[in-house]
């Protein structure tokens, strides 16, 4: 079985790309430095596999503790790379932390990969990239406009060293540019960990209709869409984890069209964030307690993807509807609030 190494896979879509990667029959190593996570998320995957993985926890921004892993593990055919800090209030307020977190950890990983002469890489980028669109949907040749906060310019810088090492080394590298995931494994042993108050909108709806939050506040109900709240392309996390490995499995039989490629990978719809609510209390059977409040800042009004390309070059496509997902993220909640994870 070819090995694969998945930094921050004990993370919220790393988890869920491990599980896929063993289910297609990778043996899989984890990297994380549960920065974001807990190591807990190892025996939740083995309990839905039944495959143990590989764990070493470590910080990628540690070059010599990684460079010996390399050397003690040439077997690796490829790398999936999320490790890294993504929330974009935080990356506002500690600009530092992120460029120096998401991209000496970035740089370091491309050395040691080089040394090792492991030459495959999927890389999580994002569809914050794009900033707001001028068309939409959104495609992959859409300008890159300047990024709204620094864990966006990180994502941008990161996919612009990843394609200069393509130039000058053996890398092939494929960039997934991710629009909003949610939801959570069907089996809901794992899911979305928010450590503190949730940033994103799904974490924070489940803890509003569990109790834990008083009401879920509504960024802004005057933009130009058809119900005044902002519309963005939800996907489950099941399916972004497929695209993961329809991605390695591009490179290892060397149908890349060129050394560096990136997919936009989403549903291909926009969903408001009352279209969310609405959904997500009818398929749970409850209702939410919500307040319009005043717009958020750095918010982009309207993304979607158009998901041609991910549909017919990659050979993906999503296979799981909103209402799935929103099920699932309410199973999810459920079950932390069982003390699943204790
Ligand atoms: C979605 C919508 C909010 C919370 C971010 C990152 C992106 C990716 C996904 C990492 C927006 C509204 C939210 C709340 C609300 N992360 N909202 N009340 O900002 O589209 O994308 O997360 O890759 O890179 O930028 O996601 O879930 O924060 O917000 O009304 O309490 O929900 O205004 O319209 P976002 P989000």
């Amino acid at each position: 079985m070819a090995k694969i190494l998945v930094t921050g896979g004990t993370g919220y879509i790393g988890s869920h790309t491990v599980v896929e990667l063993q289910q297609s029959g990778y043996d899989v190593v984890i990297i994380d430095n549960l920065a974001n996570s807990s190591e807990k998320i190892v025996e939740q995957i083995t309990k839905i596999t039944g495959i143990k993985p590989e764990f070493h926890k470590m910080d990628l921004c540690d070059r010599n503790k990684l460079f010996t892993f390399f050397e003690n593990n040439k077997d690796i055919k490829g790398v999936i790379h999320f490790a890294a800090y993504k929330a974009v209030g935080e990356s506002a307020e500690f600009p530092l932390k992120y460029y120096y977190n998401n991209l000496f950890s970035l740089v370091n990983l491309l050395e040691a990969m080089q040394k090792a002469e492991c030459n495959n890489l999927v890389f999580s980028s994002s569809c914050t990239i794009y900033g707001q669109p001028e068309e939409l949907p959104v495609s992959e040749n859409a300008p890159i406009q300047q990024a709204m906060s620094p864990y966006g310019n990180t994502k941008q810088i990161s996919e612009e060293i990843i394609v200069d090492q393509t130039k000058t080394s053996s890398l092939h590298a494929i960039a997934l540019r991710y629009f909003n995931p949610i939801g959570a494994h069907k089996t809901a042993l794992i899911g979305e960990l928010p450590l503190g108050v949730p940033n994103n909108l799904i974490p924070f709806v489940t803890q509003t209709a569990i109790g834990k939050r008083e009401k879920l506040r509504v960024f802004g109900n005057d933009y130009n869409t058809p119900d005044g709240t902002a519309v963005r392309d939800y996907i489950h996390v099941v399916d972004l984890a497929k695209a993961h490995v329809v991605a390695l499995e591009r490179m290892s039989s060397k149908k890349s069209e060129s050394k560096f490629e990136a997919f936009n990978i989403g549903t291909g719809n926009g969903n408001s964030v009352l279209d969310v609510i609405l959904t997500f209390e009818k398929v749970n059977n409850l209702k939410v307690n919500y307040e319009i409040v005043e717009r958020r800042a750095g918010d982009v009004e309207q993304v979607w993807a158009n998901t041609d390309k991910a549909n017919k070059v990659l050979g993906w496509k999503t296979e799981l509807g909103l209402d799935v997902a929103l099920q699932s993220a309410w199973n999810w909640e459920k079950n932390l609030e069982k003390g699943i994870l204790e």
